[in-house]
């Protein structure tokens, strides 16, 4: 089956480590093409392991990182949904106020006002996150633009920092839920 393409923007939060095997590989399984799009930090951590190269292999395309130069196009197709996961806290916040200071942001901010394809993010984030006094404005905002968060207990009971060691991100149902959204532009939890 052809699903279409997957824009993937991972951000350096818990998970990304996993992101091929996880995320990228299954997804290429369920029949999506898989493009990738690193914020700086996590570039750097999976440069680091080799990770980001594995990722380029496997998917056949760029693992984007730095924006373009002005005259060259874009290494990635067109794309037809967006997933931000893992999306740090500083990711979120920042797509909310729509800040696009690096290359994973300018894609995702540009989506979500564009409004073409479904924008879905899942949050790893834990409990104090959720308590910073701007993070319920950044949520409504996203809410009110339209993004597919997933983030109730179902996906992500919250932690206090630093008590979760290793604590998995929900792989198969943060798929299941692109095929939700995308097939009936719903999800029946988010
Ligand atoms: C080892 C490590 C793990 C981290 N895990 C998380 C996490 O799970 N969630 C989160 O919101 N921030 C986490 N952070 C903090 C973010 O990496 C940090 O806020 C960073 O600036 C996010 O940048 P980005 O959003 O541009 O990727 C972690 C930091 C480190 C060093």
């Amino acid at each position: 089956m052809n699903l279409g393409t997957l824009g993937l923007i991972g951000s350096a939060a818990g998970g990304v480590e996993k992101l091929r095997t996880r995320l990228v590989e299954p997804a290429m399984d369920r029949g999506w093409r898989v493009a990738v799009t690193l914020t700086p930090t996590a570039g750097t951590w999976l440069d680091a392991t080799g990770e980001r190269q594995r990722i380029e292999q496997a998917t056949g395309l760029p693992c984007r990182v730095n924006p373009r130069m002005p005259g060259e196009t874009s290494p990635h197709p067109p794309i037809d949904c967006y997933l931000v996961c893992p999306a740090s806290a500083n990711t979120v916040a920042k797509l909310a106020l729509g800040l696009s200071d690096n290359q994973a942001l300018t894609t995702v901010c540009e989506a979500i006002g564009a409004r073409q394809v479904p924008v879905v993010a899942f949050p790893r984030i834990n409990a104090a996150h959720t308590r910073q006094p701007a993070w319920n404005g950044h949520i409504e905002a996203l809410h009110r633009a339209g993004v597919h968060l997933l983030m109730d207990d179902d996906y992500w009971p919250l932690h206090e920092p630093r008590t979760a060691p290793g604590k998995d991100l929900p792989w198969k149902k943060i798929l299941d839920a692109l095929e939700n959204i995308t097939k009936f532009g719903s999800s029946e939890s988010v």
